[in-house]
């Protein structure tokens, strides 16, 4: 290969020589031989699923920046996306695995816990890995303070992307509690027909209210030993229409929706239909987030650029 703008972008990213920087974390870090082995995983937990034979573009990635982004959000999906052409790095996804069938990202992933912040931290560092982006959910808590003490033992660069939270309109009838427990109790003593659209790990506290009437809508189906008694379950993956979440609550004649301050644009329309039909919310708060949030993809994105440059210019 001739030296072209791109060969010497790379060539600057090659990483530094056995034993330099170990321990430094970011840029300085070595890039070990583990993520080859790594690659060739055959997508069972806690293994990559990759094609079986790397493509031209992955092996002239094996010196890029190497970077792991926590995912199985939009935000994880977005920043996938936005590296997976780029050769001046190799992203990994990290997958939770709670979806049985994800979409496909079109970069390399693993699914699967590490076995905590120690676990993780010994992953960074086995991987090669340059930087660590923490793009989880809101309210996937220990995840995320996993990260901030992974990144802490592994000396490496870390960011959490942390989206808006969604915030009440003058005309919005929102009841917000701290807990999925306060939101059950927030119900009351009447019956009610209740939308829970809280996911399906968040279920067990409404089986001690089992006066009213739940329809539950998720990605996955719940597993029946979750379901409170006599709960109709559906599901369904955003985004959805205001359009049609009216509809729902109108056919179902939902009288309360309880849900999680997921924020985000994809499930943000039962809030505008609830608010048209005078519905009330009973929005469960989000836990403390991390420090060193940013709140979008793009804004992650430029700060893995900077990141990248630095390393580059040999910072
Ligand atoms: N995770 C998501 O993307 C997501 C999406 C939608 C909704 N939620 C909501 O967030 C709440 C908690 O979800 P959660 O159980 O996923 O998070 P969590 O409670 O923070 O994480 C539990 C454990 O799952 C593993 N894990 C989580 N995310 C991972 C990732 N991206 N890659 C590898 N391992 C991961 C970790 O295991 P180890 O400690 O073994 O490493 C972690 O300690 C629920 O309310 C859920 O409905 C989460």
């Amino acid at each position: 290969m001739t030296g072209s703008a791109d060969d010497k972008e790379r060539a600057a990213l090659l990483p530094l020589p056995p034993g330099e920087g170990r321990g430094e974390g970011g840029c300085k870090r070595q890039v070990t031989s583990g993520s080859d082995q790594a690659n060739t995983g055959n997508g069972s937990p806690g293994g990559l699923s990759l094609t079986p034979a790397l493509s031209r573009r992955e092996r002239e990635r094996t010196h890029a920046f190497k970077v792991l982004i926590l995912g199985g959000t939009t935000e994880a999906s977005a920043i996938a996306r936005a590296l997976a052409d780029d050769a001046r790095f190799q992203p990994v996804l990290s997958l939770a695995g709670r979806t049985r069938a994800p979409v496909t990202p079109p970069i390399p992933w693993r699914t699967g816990g590490f076995g905590g912040a120690h676990g993780l931290a010994a992953y960074l560092q086995a991987e090669g890995m340059k930087a660590l982006i923490d793009a989880t959910h809101p309210f996937a808590a220990r995840i995320s303070r996993n990260a901030v003490e992974a990144a802490s033992i592994a000396a490496m660069p870390h960011l959490a992307v942390l989206r808006p939270a969604w915030t009440a309109q003058p005309s919005d009838r929102w009841t917000e509690v701290p807990s999925m427990a306060a939101a059950m109790d927030a119900l009351g003593p009447q019956p009610r027909r209740v939308l829970l659209t809280v996911g399906q790990q968040e279920l067990a506290p409404f089986a001690a209210a089992p006066w009213h009437d739940y329809l539950i809508r998720s990605v996955e189906p719940p597993p029946p030993t979750l379901l409170p008694p006599g709960a109709r379950s559906f599901t369904a993956r955003g985004p959805f229409t205001e359009n049609d979440e009216r509809q729902l609550l109108r056919d179902e004649r939902i009288q309360a929706i309880v849900t999680k301050n997921s924020g985000g644009a994809a499930t943000a329309a039962k809030l505008a239909a609830a608010r048209s039909l005078d519905i009330e919310v009973i929005m469960v708060a989000r836990p403390p987030a991390p420090p060193g949030t940013v709140p979008s993809a793009s804004a992650a994105l430029a700060w893995l650029h900077q990141l990248a440059a630095g390393c580059e210019r040999g910072a």
